[in-house]
């Protein structure tokens, strides 16, 4: 390898879990500009990104998936694999959020946050896992959050002290950095990098209306799903070809 290069995905593979808008729109696009082909997978149709993508010149597939069930993630990966060859990446990126206490967590939101963020994460790499190590390579990353590692971030909406991430949120984004460095100890001898992100505040939709206080942040400015999307980048390229069970802080330096 030379002692330093780009993030050249051409001819590579792509599956970006809730990619139809916010920060997995945006991971699309810059793994799309990088050279690599993309699978869009979310709740209902991605067409804005599968748009996006085509006028970067790269190939998109659709597969409408919900992640919280198995059968859905599976017929997700069959599908990129036949009608896109391979899949050497996959960005582990659909989640939800309550913002509520112990108290108001009822099991119904419990369920909600876990099985999107950390089942799903799960679901998505037990399915991938086998396609990966046949072909003796894969990177994986995996959208965690500040909140799995501090225990929910404050943050207001106007006219409420409310907004703080709920308990759910948190656990699942704590159990995500922890399975995480599980498979990546497991995954590394057959040439599969498991890494993950861990973003602060980020403009989307999941945060509008939510002051998250930006002057107290050394870089004081909320993120946007771009600076989320160019840490995926290198995380999925052969940049980071040293790097995998690692948690990249992107949150302008709070913690
Ligand atoms: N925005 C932030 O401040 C922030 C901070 C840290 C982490 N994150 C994480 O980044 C990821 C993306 O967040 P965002 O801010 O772009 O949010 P967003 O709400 O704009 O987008 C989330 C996407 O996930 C999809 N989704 C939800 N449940 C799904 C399911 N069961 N199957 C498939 N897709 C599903 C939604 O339809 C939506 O398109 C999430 O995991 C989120 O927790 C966001």
């Amino acid at each position: 390898m030379q002692s330093s290069q780009r993030a050249n995905l051409s001819g590579q593979v792509a599956i970006v879990t809730g990619a139809a808008r916010g920060i997995g729109q945006a991971c699309a696009c810059a793994l799309a500009a990088e050279g690599a082909d993309i699978v869009t997978a979310d709740l209902g149709p991605s067409d804005a990104t599968l748009a996006r993508v085509r006028e970067l010149g790269r190939r998109a597939l659709d597969v409408p998936t919900d992640v919280t069930r198995r059968d859905s993630v599976a017929r997700l990966v069959e599908q990129a694999v036949a009608q896109m060859g391979r899949i050497d990446i996959v960005i582990n990126n659909a989640g939800t959020l309550a913002r509520v206490g112990v108290e108001d967590t009822t099991d119904e939101i419990w369920d909600r946050d876990v099985d999107t963020t950390l089942r799903g994460t799960f679901y998505m790499i037990q399915a991938v896992l086998p396609h990966m190590k046949e072909r003796r390579y894969g990177k994986i990353v995996n959208i965690s959050s500040i909140s799995g590692k501090i225990g929910g971030v404050s943050s207001r909406a106007a006219g409420s002290t409310k907004g703080r991430s709920g308990p759910a949120y948190a656990a699942a984004k704590g159990g995500v950095l922890a399975l995480t460095k599980w498979v990546a100890k497991d995954a590394g001898r057959d040439g599969i990098y498991v890494n993950a992100v861990a973003p602060g505040g980020v403009d989307t939709d999941m945060t509008r209306g939510f002051d998250y206080g930006v002057d107290s942040i050394p870089i004081p400015r909320i993120g946007q799903p771009e600076d989320i999307a160019q840490a995926v980048v290198y995380l999925a390229s052969q940049m980071s070809n040293y790097v995998t069970g690692s948690v990249l802080d992107v949150n302008g330096g709070l913690i």
